[in-house]
């Protein structure tokens, strides 16, 4: 059931790739809540042509982006802001790609290559996004950015890699900038830490299933779905969160702040 939690707001989504992603889901609810959005991700993502059909459902355009590249990021704002007739309210930032795991390189034996374009992608890229609209003066007061990361930046998962490291960056300049924009404009920067999700991206971690399947047991609430996320981000996208900023939010079922549940001690005793 809509709310209408979201209208009059106008919203860039990156990362929507096909309907397993969690952007996609995201970018169907603001719709549903009222939003207007447009859709973007790297020219290469978007040849695959799967975007078209999102497009269709949620009346957006959509319009290409490398994220690290600051002249399509530039054209990106440039042309929503048209498209918008207006400044932007809110941002999805739901973009990850480590070339080192895709490479099948160990964390021990990285290439460091590989790892500095892991980095730009998947973090830095963040920094790019917020600099693009901070010198274009394109985000409204109030405004509302959010990025996905996940617990790996906390803890060790072994199998995640570099996507650690590149999610502790993440996290540290949502921090960072969360501070010189909210002082700026009272724009509002958060991470979403989100559950494991049968995704593309999720889905190239090695052993992705029996690391899903453990997350399960261990979150007293169970995973949480992309689905759920997209609920969460609406709110961390209205009015009714103004005052957070600068955090990273774990949206996990209870996961991270479970040492161990009934099941898991059950198939250790087995
Ligand atoms: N799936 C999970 O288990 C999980 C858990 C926690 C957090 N996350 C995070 O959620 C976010 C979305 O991932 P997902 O699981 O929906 O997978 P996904 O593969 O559907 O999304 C990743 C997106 O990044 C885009 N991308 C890659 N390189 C890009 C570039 N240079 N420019 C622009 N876009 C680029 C891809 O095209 C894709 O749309 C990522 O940050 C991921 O780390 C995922």
């Amino acid at each position: 059931m809509a709310h209408n939690l979201l209208k009059g707001k106008k919203g860039i989504i990156f990362g929507a790739l096909n309907d397993q992603s969690i952007a996609w889901k995201i970018a169907e609810k603001c719709h549903a809540e009222g939003a207007q959005i447009v859709l973007t991700n790297a020219p290469i993502a978007l040849r695959m042509g799967e975007i078209n059909k999102l497009a269709e459902a949620t009346a957006a355009p959509v319009i290409p982006a490398d994220v690290v590249n600051m002249d399509d990021l530039k054209s990106l704002f440039e042309k929503s802001t048209e498209h918008f007739g207006g400044k932007i309210d809110f941002i999805l930032h739901s973009i990850g790609m480590s070339l080192n795991m895709r490479k099948g390189k160990h964390y021990t034996e990285i290439d460091y290559g590989f790892n500095q374009k892991t980095m730009d992608i998947s973090a830095m890229s963040l920094h790019r996004v917020l600099r693009t609209a901070w010198e274009m003066d394109a985000i409204n007061e109030w405004g509302s950015v959010v990025a996905l990361t996940y617990i790996a930046a906390q803890r060790v998962f072994p199998d995640y890699n570099e996507m650690a490291d590149a999610k502790s960056l993440l996290e540290s300049i949502t921090r960072s900038f969360g501070y010189h924009y909210a002082i700026k404009k009272k724009v509002r920067i958060n991470t979403v830490s989100q559950s494991p999700t049968r995704t593309t991206a999720g889905s190239g971690v090695k052993g992705f299933d029996g690391f899903i399947n453990y997350a399960e047991k261990m979150s007293p609430l169970g995973n949480a779905s992309a689905e759920d996320c997209a609920n969460y981000c609406v709110t961390l996208f209205s009015d009714l969160t103004r005052m957070v900023t600068m955090q990273n939010l774990f949206h996990d079922g209870g996961f991270s702040f479970t040492g161990v549940t009934a099941e898991v001690i059950e198939q250790m005793e087995k």
